[in-house]
């Protein structure tokens, strides 16, 4: 008798303890999943991962008092880390769609942003998606520019899907492809970078980029959209993306 309830002490204490440092890690931290490949929302610079994207997060961890930590995932493994609660918040240039909201919630919008055509500056013939009929087109695996070319069913078009932008726009330098499609700023920053590829003006879509968080998880979304709020009424979101893109 005397040993079980030794050992029943035992274990409360440790389920205390258990208990305490869950709480603990629960409210000093605050983790963003991202996928630090998309310059300028994430990106590495050495190894430190920084951005537009980890400069609004550090602001709205800093309002909740809570420690900012980054989780580099696969851009596809953000949604489900953001369901299962292994991540409080997706933070990733993502766009709101359609199907992505009947996964996770998002914030109100802290930018509109659109995918565009990149080819390779020696190119004539692409110059507006019409143009992209029975080409060869890269994309990032699980972006709306991998579901926009895929729901476009553009006639005779081959899709290349790749893990990362960066190595989309790669295939393309090499001619592999004839194009990507992608987000406007990477595609701006790709190009500048690489003086052998070109953006096509023309805008394939316009879409809105937020922050995504558990379904259901209102007490979150709610500081979140509060933050975005201030960081909009103080100038501090402008002076962020100021910061990232100069023109
Ligand atoms: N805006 C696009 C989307 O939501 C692409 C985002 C890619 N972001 C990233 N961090 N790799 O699908």
């Amino acid at each position: 008798m005397k040993n079980t309830f030794k050992l029943f002490a035992i274990l409360a204490a440790a389920l205390m303890l258990a208990g305490m440092f869950a709480g603990c890690s629960e409210s000093d931290t605050l983790v963003m999943a991202t996928n630090a490949e998309f310059p300028p929302y994430e990106y590495y610079d050495g190894d430190k991962i920084v951005g537009i994207d980890v400069e609004i997060a550090e602001a709205i961890a800093e309002k909740l008092g809570r420690k900012l930590v980054i989780e580099d995932i696969a851009f596809d493994s953000i949604i489900p880390a953001v369901q299962s609660g292994k991540a409080d918040m997706g933070v990733a240039g993502m766009t709101i769609t359609a199907d992505r909201l009947q996964n996770v919630d998002f914030s109100d919008t802290y930018v509109t942003a659109s995918q565009v055509i990149i080819v390779h500056k020696d190119n004539t013939d692409i110059n507006s998606p019409d143009d992209l009929v029975g080409k060869t087109i890269g994309v990032q695996l699980g972006t709306t520019g991998d579901i926009y070319a895929e729901d476009e069913d553009i006639e005779g078009a081959t899709l290349e899907r790749y893990n990362k932008g960066f190595e989309a726009v790669q295939a393309l330098q090499q001619k592999k492809i004839d194009a990507v499609i992608i987000d406007d700023q990477p595609a701006k920053y790709f190009a500048e970078q690489n003086p052998d590829i070109k953006v096509i003006d023309e805008p394939f879509t316009v879409e809105d980029y937020a922050i995504a968080v558990k379904k259901g998880n209102t007490e979150l979304l709610k500081k979140i959209n509060d933050a975005i709020r201030e960081l909009k009424a103080s100038g501090k979101l402008q002076e962020i993306f100021d910061k990232y893109i100069g023109d």
